[in-house]
């Protein structure tokens, strides 16, 4: 399959912008740009189109897909009943990095919630992405537009260099802003619960609806604990070599990873280093990429995938990483990155 990429990076391209939505109408595949990853989107309510989705990212059959809309109106018919907790949660946070999920209406095909009678729903601020659901249909079903085990996509490259030759269309929207997916809560709990951490924190949620827990299947790497989303249960986000995170207090963590790093290399294999700008430049050997300032928590979020990904294509051997645990958004990247590694966390 020929793969069309499509650059919006600077304005949508209406005749582009048309032609995507008809090719998810026919039951097609075309990645877009959301403001948290890039989303690998089909016709939410065409088992068919959802069929493709698993297909071409190599997707476990029983991961649900997120149902993204561009109005809360639409909630109606792909969902049986609305709870008030949603309209507070929507005038909050919709259009935004929050996903919902609801127990599911008919008209929602198994084959997209992964044989659940829940599904998952987002409204996404992206410009883009807006205008392509408005256009192919009102519902758009998009996992993060990767093949399955690898970084999410901050660019479009990433998804590119995934998926070219897999999908009809990639619309190139420029880097995203946030770089993690969306939080998400689930409101067919007696009290809701968050089932991924993301951009939109436990806080955030609380000044809204009170009481909010975490799933408590996500801390753990007990199996006996499994968490509730099919999705958070993989090896996920993962780099192709080996992820160590260092935490402890900021001059030992140096110490440990140049320590570790030394000894990569002298037994001949290319290490990686995950650091921030502050301390960057004080590690001496290996191939060190800085996430970020710790003053500007965003950027490491935005850039983290990135750097994973980069690192494959580097071919190191191994990668250390510093942990990030920054007041907002530090329980969603540091979830992310105990995944990637596997749970490896050394403390100093
Ligand atoms: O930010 C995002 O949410 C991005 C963009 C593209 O919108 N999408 C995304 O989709 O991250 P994906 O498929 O990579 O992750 C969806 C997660 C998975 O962990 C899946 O198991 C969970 O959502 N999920 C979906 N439907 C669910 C349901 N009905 N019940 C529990 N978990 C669900
Ligand atoms: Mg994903």
């Amino acid at each position: 399959m020929k793969t069309i990429c499509a650059d919006m990076r600077n304005n949508i391209d209406p005749e582009l912008m048309a032609l995507a939505g008809s090719i998810i109408r026919r039951g097609g595949l075309v990645a877009f740009p959301t403001e948290t990853v890039y989303g690998l989107g089909s016709d939410a309510l065409d088992p068919e189109a959802s069929r493709k989705i698993y297909a071409a990212k190599g997707r476990p059959s029983d991961n649900p897909l997120i149902v993204h809309i561009a109005q809360f109106d639409a909630l109606d018919r792909i969902v049986s009943h609305i709870p008030d907790a949603a309209r507070a949660l929507a005038d909050a946070f919709w259009p935004g990095p929050l996903t919902m999920i609801f127990h599911k209406s008919e008209a929602v095909p198994s084959a997209t919630t992964g044989g659940l009678d829940t599904v998952a729903v987002r409204m996404p601020s992206h410009p883009v992405a807006l205008e392509l659901i408005r256009q192919g249909g009102g519902y758009i079903a998009a996992p993060s537009a990767n093949t399955s085990g690898r970084p999410s996509p901050t660019e479009a490259r990433h998804v590119y260099d995934d998926l070219n030759g897999r999908i009809d269309m990639i619309i190139d929207g420029g880097p995203v802003g946030i770089g993690l997916e969306s939080t998400i809560i689930d409101l067919t709990e007696e009290t809701p619960m968050v089932l991924r951490p993301g951009f939109i924190s436990l806080e955030m949620l609380r000044s809204v609806l009170g009481e909010v827990r975490m799933d408590p299947g996500l801390h753990a790497d007990d199996p006996a604990f499994r968490p509730k989303a099919p999705g958070m249960k993989y090896r996920h986000y993962a780099p192709k070599s080996p992820l160590i995170i260092v935490e402890g207090e900021e001059a030992r963590v140096r110490a440990k990873i140049s320590q570790l790093v030394l000894e990569a290399e002298k037994s001949g294999k290319a290490a990686g280093i995950i650091a921030t700008d502050e301390d960057a430049s004080s590690y001496t050997h290996g191939i060190v990429r800085s996430a970020g300032t710790r003053s500007d928590e965003i950027t490491i979020a935005q850039r983290l995938f990135s750097i994973l990904r980069e690192f494959d294509d580097l071919q190191v051997s191994v990668i250390y990483s510093e942990a990030f645990d920054t007041p907002q958004l530090g329980a969603a990247i540091m979830n992310r990155l105990i995944k990637a590694a596997g749970h490896q966390v050394i403390q100093v």
